[in-house]
């Protein structure tokens, strides 16, 4: 399988025994709130403001996690509609502390920017943000 990454590497924590399912691996819940805390620090990076996950489409389980495993979440926004935005997110693992890279899920997030009273509020244009959150958005 391809070592090659999409996006940018957001969050990392590893795999502990209290995260798993009756099967001894880890249990795909506690993946899947890995990758949506990773798209909320992406989303929210984009849009300035506070973001609530909307829907995930196309979610993949490839690869079992397992307990130890370091889980590497890579986030891109592919798409800003007015308030809302499409997060692609991946997880990858290393086993064994320096093993090779595995991609373990992929799905894509659509998160919505919220005013302060909690209300869908727009997403700024690209080119109103500071400096500071540019960082790699092609979108
Ligand atoms: C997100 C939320 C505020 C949107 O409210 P709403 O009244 O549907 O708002 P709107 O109709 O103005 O839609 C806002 C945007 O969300 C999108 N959207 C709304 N519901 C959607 C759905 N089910 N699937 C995909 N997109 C959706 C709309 O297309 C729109 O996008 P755009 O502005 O880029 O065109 C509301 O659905 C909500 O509070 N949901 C719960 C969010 C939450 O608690 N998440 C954590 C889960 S535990």
């Amino acid at each position: 399988m391809s070592q090659e990454t999409r996006g940018r590497l957001t969050t990392r924590t590893m795999a502990m025994p209290a995260d798993t399912n009756p099967s001894g691996d880890i249990f795909g819940g506690w993946v899947l709130s890995q990758m949506d805390i990773a798209a909320g620090i992406c989303a929210s990076q984009r849009a300035q403001q506070r973001v609530v996950t909307v829907s995930l489409e196309g979610m993949s389980f490839i690869r079992p996690v397992k307990v130890g495993d370091i889980l590497g979440v890579y986030t891109e926004v592919i798409e800003v509609g007015k308030t809302s935005m499409r997060i692609h997110v991946e997880a990858w693992v290393r086993r064994g502390q320096i093993g090779l890279r595995e991609k373990v899920t992929e799905a894509v997030f659509k998160f919505v920017a919220l005013d302060a009273e909690g209300y869908p509020t727009p997403v700024p244009a690209k080119s109103s943000l500071p400096d500071y959150a540019m960082e790699e958005f092609t979108v």
